[in-house]
């Protein structure tokens, strides 16, 4: 039995991540977003008993420790933790930034995951765990700042932790809401040229399916992976990642 804790699962990538998780009938999985709507679809899709879910806003202290605590007392162990959560906003250049803004976007993107990690090690230490980062190859805004906070933290998490294995991945350009709202929400503040690439990718079909990264997240939290790649932040289609995308 492997145990996965997906933040984001409700919907785009961290959805596609907990229905390949799913597949397997050997794993189990803690679901975690906002919205418990498209939680409740997976407990009625896969059973109660393969899957737990909690609603609730990762960057709050509470709903952390809620996830460890439910983790341990529905499945008994933690194996993974897929922490895939993450948002945008705000999209705007540096000198109109709005620091309550920057500072939500690290406590989604960043801090959560610091709390996340911290309150489950003991759990991770157990199991020889793995934690498997959602990055981003993008440089948009504020945002790409906070994904490469993630990225170094993989390196001090996997240089202070020797029983636990730790990566940060990038996804590619994934056909989610999040590319909806950069083309309808968040565009106007990008420079036309980066807002350009995004609408191209879309006009020539060449977002990738969620399932794509999907499955290379699902299989390096499910399987494991080779001590070559602890620490490092990778791209989806880095050929060290290449075993791990089917
Ligand atoms: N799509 C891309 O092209 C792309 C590229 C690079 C990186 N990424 C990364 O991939 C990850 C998934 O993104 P996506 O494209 O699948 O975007 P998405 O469709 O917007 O999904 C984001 C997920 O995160 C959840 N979430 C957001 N804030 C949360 C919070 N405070 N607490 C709990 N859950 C929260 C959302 O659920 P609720 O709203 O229900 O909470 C949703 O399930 C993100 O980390 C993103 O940065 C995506
Ligand atoms: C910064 O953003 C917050 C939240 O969106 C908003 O309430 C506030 O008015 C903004 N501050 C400035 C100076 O624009």
């Amino acid at each position: 039995m492997t145990v996965v804790i997906v933040t984001g699962a409700s919907r785009g990538i961290g959805k596609a991540i907990t229905d390949i998780l799913l597949n397997d009938p050997s794993t189990k999985v803690l679901a975690v977003a906002r919205n418990e709507d498209p939680l409740t679809n997976l407990k009625i899709k896969y059973g109660e008993d393969r899957v737990a879910t909690l609603a609730g806003d990762v960057s709050q202290e509470n709903t952390v420790k809620e996830i460890i605590e439910l983790a341990i007392s529905r499945f008994g162990s933690i194996d993974a933790i897929v922490a895939n959560a993450g948002v945008l906003n705000p999209v705007d250049k540096v000198e109109n930034a709005n620091l309550t803004e920057w500072k939500e976007l690290f406590n989604i993107n960043f801090f959560s995951i610091v709390s996340l990690v911290a309150n489950a090690l003991p759990h991770l230490r157990n199991s020889k765990g793995r934690v498997v980062l959602v990055s981003s190859g993008a440089s948009t805004k504020g945002y790409v700042t906070s994904k490469a906070a993630l990225n170094h933290y993989a390196i001090q998490l996997s240089s202070e932790e020797k029983d636990i294995s730790v990566i940060s991945v990038a996804p590619g350009v994934v056909d989610t809401q999040m590319q909806i709202d950069i083309r309808e929400k968040f565009g106007k503040n990008m420079t036309p040229e980066a807002l350009k690439r995004f609408t191209d990718l879309k006009s020539n079909h060449e977002l990738l399916d969620p399932i794509v990264p999907a499955t290379i997240y699902a299989n390096l939290a499910s399987k494991g992976f080779d001590k070559e790649l602890n620490g490092k932040y990778l791209r989806y289609n880095d050929p060290l990642l290449e075993s791990y995308s089917v």
